[in-house]
């Protein structure tokens, strides 16, 4: 049993740590328990198992005492199944313990987040600059061709943007509940019922890299649009989910006094 000599020796002085420190620290400050800090625990420990290692094995009796039961676990043929445990054991603790760092999070930022964050005056897509104040959706204008636009909008929306935000314009798409956040729905007073055009025109030609940091703590999966598809078909599928989702577009004062 020499082996178990190191191992309690490794617990007493992670319980002195552990429970000693603090206890000195509440003598001085009665009512208080101070906690030691993990890295400083985890250098502690790196140094006591180092420790005991090297001074259990410092002589032959101490070496065979600690490592001769492994050897015997790995080397003797009557404790073939007890080594296929051992060797179980060690790698399914090795498979948690690499899955507890690699699983994701979906637990909700301490930050909020901005939905709708003041957009910058100006955007970079398709090669220039817009100024998003004055900008305004040029196939607005075009009365006579207004059918034929919203329809040609529609193709663009079935071919890229209904999986995510769905055939109701709900945001319920195919897709929808594989994210966080999950697409907006449009038919909801809050979306772009209350936007102008010209800043969902700027959200869906730079989807969610292209929200500040106020909007950003959650990455939102909206996809970069100028990137895929040209400025006429994002003005066209901007116009197609107003008009299919039976909301008006948010208009400033100026613009809609001259109207
Ligand atoms: C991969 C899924 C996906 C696709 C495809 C997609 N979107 Fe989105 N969209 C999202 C997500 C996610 C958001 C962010 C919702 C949020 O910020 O709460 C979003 C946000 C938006 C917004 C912002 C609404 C607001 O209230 O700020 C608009 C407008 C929009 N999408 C339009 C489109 C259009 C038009 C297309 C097709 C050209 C499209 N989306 C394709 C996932 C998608």
């Amino acid at each position: 049993m020499h082996f178990l000599k190191p191992i309690i020796g490794v617990l007493v002085a992670y319980l002195l740590i552990k429970i000693g420190v603090p206890f000195l620290g509440s003598l001085s400050h009665p009512g208080t328990w101070p906690v030691v800090p993990t890295a400083v625990m985890k250098m502690y420990l790196f140094f006591i198992i180092a420790g005991a290692f090297v001074a259990s094995t410092f002589s032959e009796e101490g070496y065979n005492g600690l490592i001769g039961p492994i050897v015997d676990l790995y080397g003797n043929p009557a404790k073939a199944k007890l080594r296929l445990g051992a060797v179980a054991a060690v790698s399914l603790l090795g498979t948690w313990v690499a899955y507890q760092y690699v699983k994701p999070s979906f637990d909700a930022p301490v930050e909020l987040r901005s939905v709708h964050p003041a957009p910058p005056s100006s955007a970079n897509m398709w090669g220039k600059s817009f100024e998003l104040q004055t900008l305004k959706n040029p196939f607005r204008e075009d009365k006579a061709n207004f059918a034929k636009n919203v329809e040609e909008g529609g193709i663009v929306y079935y071919k890229n943007c209904f999986y995510c935000h769905g055939d109701k314009q709900d945001g319920k798409g195919h897709f929808y509940s594989a994210f966080n956040p999950i697409p907006a729905n449009f038919v909801d007073v809050g979306t772009i019922a209350m936007l102008t055009e010209s800043f969902v025109f700027w959200r869906v030609g730079t989807g969610g890299p292209g929200l500040p940091s106020e909007g950003a703590p959650w990455a939102t999966a909206m996809p970069v649009w100028h990137t895929m598809l040209s400025e006429e078909e994002v003005w066209k599928a901007v116009m197609f989910i107003y008009e299919q989702s039976g909301v008006q577009p948010r208009v400033t004062a100026t613009v809609a006094e001259k109207k």
